[in-house]
């Protein structure tokens, strides 16, 4: 049977960063609030030298090699927050990192499960071409607005997924269990740069969505809880997943209770320092959990709960490989975070205020102050200007 899987996994977070004390400061908010009831620590703030595009292209640029880009024949970009309403942001991207033009390049949205939908299709194409390897990206900026309920879980970041049979990480496997109902708990009508929220309806239909798949997946395949050892899940903000997990936590014994709430705290830490990044979220938290947790044996099961608002969930589970630590980049994310700069309140709200022209302008942006080797350099006749500064 042929094994399929994840067999590398890119991250990348714009330079900039708030702290969210200081953010609660300003909106007169308890930072307990922010840091303990929401569970964020730090949210990352692109410039405007950095777009869905941008994030996910400089993402996959740490994970391939000339092997890779010879092999990829499928781009699937998952967005909610895409630059262009008719071109996909796959096919930049294919630009931006040189990969073989005999390759599908597209982009697939449903909110955060966009990243989801495009890996079980990675899936289901090598299962067709076991030679083949699949690019799946999931990258957004997450924008309510200024002194919104939301703000505190805005975010931004990418990662990128190389699908492939025989993976190096994680197999993927066959069951799962998916849902669809039409709710209108979160959407972002194409006339605005920022989404609308139903707070409140949004957690209940979290959590409903998760009971749904938890109770069908149990049913279809005869798992229990303790046949795992970590869960991890889409985190709009670290307290959601953990309000879901604490849910069935009383499923196992004492002893599957403590290792799978010690494996949910690795699976948050680096979300709590980025925010909501949609799409990609849920992979940031399995990145986490790979790459801070220190006694996570391969053969180990990991479940996963994607959910994208209006809404589509699934659960699905993967199982970690031999060697899987000797295949991420844990130096090169502590590097990553380490050097991030922090901006005041002002300076991030001057930040999200910059938007592009949209009248046809031409604009050319400052690419020397932003560290990413890949950049928006400015807008031309209504295109956007990409750079690769490595080539
Ligand atoms: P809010 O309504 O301002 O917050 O915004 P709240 O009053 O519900 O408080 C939040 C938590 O902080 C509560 O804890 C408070 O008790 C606690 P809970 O009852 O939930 O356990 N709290 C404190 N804790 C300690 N010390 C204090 C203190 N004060 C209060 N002093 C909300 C929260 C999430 C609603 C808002 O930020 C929002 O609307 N966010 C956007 C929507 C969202 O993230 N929804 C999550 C589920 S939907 C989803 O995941 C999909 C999504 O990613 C989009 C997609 O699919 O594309 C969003």
């Amino acid at each position: 049977m042929l094994k399929i899987g994840i067999d590398k996994l890119g991250f990348y977070a714009p330079h900039l960063y708030l702290d969210m004390t200081k953010l609660a400061a300003s909106r007169n908010v308890d930072p307990d609030k922010y840091t303990i009831g929401i569970g964020q620590d730090k949210m990352a703030v692109a410039p405007i030298t950095q777009d869905a595009v941008t994030l996910a292209a400089n993402a996959a640029l740490e994970i391939l090699d000339d092997r890779d880009k010879e092999a990829i024949d499928f781009v699937i970009f998952g967005t909610e927050t895409g630059v262009d309403s008719s071109k996909s942001a796959g096919v930049y991207v294919h630009e931006l990192l040189g990969l073989n033009p005999y390759a599908r390049a597209i982009e697939v949205k449903q909110a955060c499960y966009g990243a989801t939908a495009g890996i079980q299709m990675a899936k289901g194409h090598i299962a067709m071409n076991p030679d083949s390897k699949v690019l799946v990206l999931g990258s957004d900026i997450a924008r309510y607005g200024l002194n919104t309920s939301g703000e505190a879980t805005q975010g931004a970041g990418a990662v990128a997924l190389l699908i492939s049979a025989d993976p190096s990480i994680m197999t993927l496997e066959d069951q799962s269990v998916y849902f669809t109902s039409d709710i209108m708990d979160f959407w972002r009508p194409v006339y605005s740069d920022k989404a609308f929220a139903d707070g409140k309806l949004s957690n209940e239909q979290y959590m409903a969505f998760f009971s749904k798949v938890w109770e069908q997946y149990k049913a279809k395949t005869g798992m229990e809880l303790s046949d795992f050892a970590a869960i991890c899940y889409h985190l709009p903000y670290t307290k959601m997943g953990y309000k879901a997990l604490k849910t069935i936590l009383g499923e196992g014994s004492e002893d599957v209770q403590e290792r799978l709430s010690a494996n949910y705290k690795m699976s948050t830490t680096y979300n709590r320092n980025v925010g909501n990044i949609y799409t990609g979220s849920l992979y940031l938290s399995l990145l986490s959990l790979m790459e801070q947790a220190e006694d996570l044996a391969a053969g180990s099961r990991i479940g996963m709960f994607s959910y994208g608002s209006g809404a589509v969930g699934e659960f699905f589970t993967g199982i970690l490989q031999p060697n899987y630590q000797q295949h991420l980049h844990v130096d090169q994310h502590a590097r990553l975070f380490a050097s991030r700069i922090e901006v005041t309140v002002p300076e991030y709200e001057a930040i999200f205020e910059e938007t592009l022209p949209t009248d046809g302008t031409t604009i050319e942006l400052d690419i020397d102050h932003d560290p990413a080797n890949i950049c928006l350099a400015g807008v031309t006749d209504d295109k956007r200007q990409y750079v690769n500064k490595l080539n």
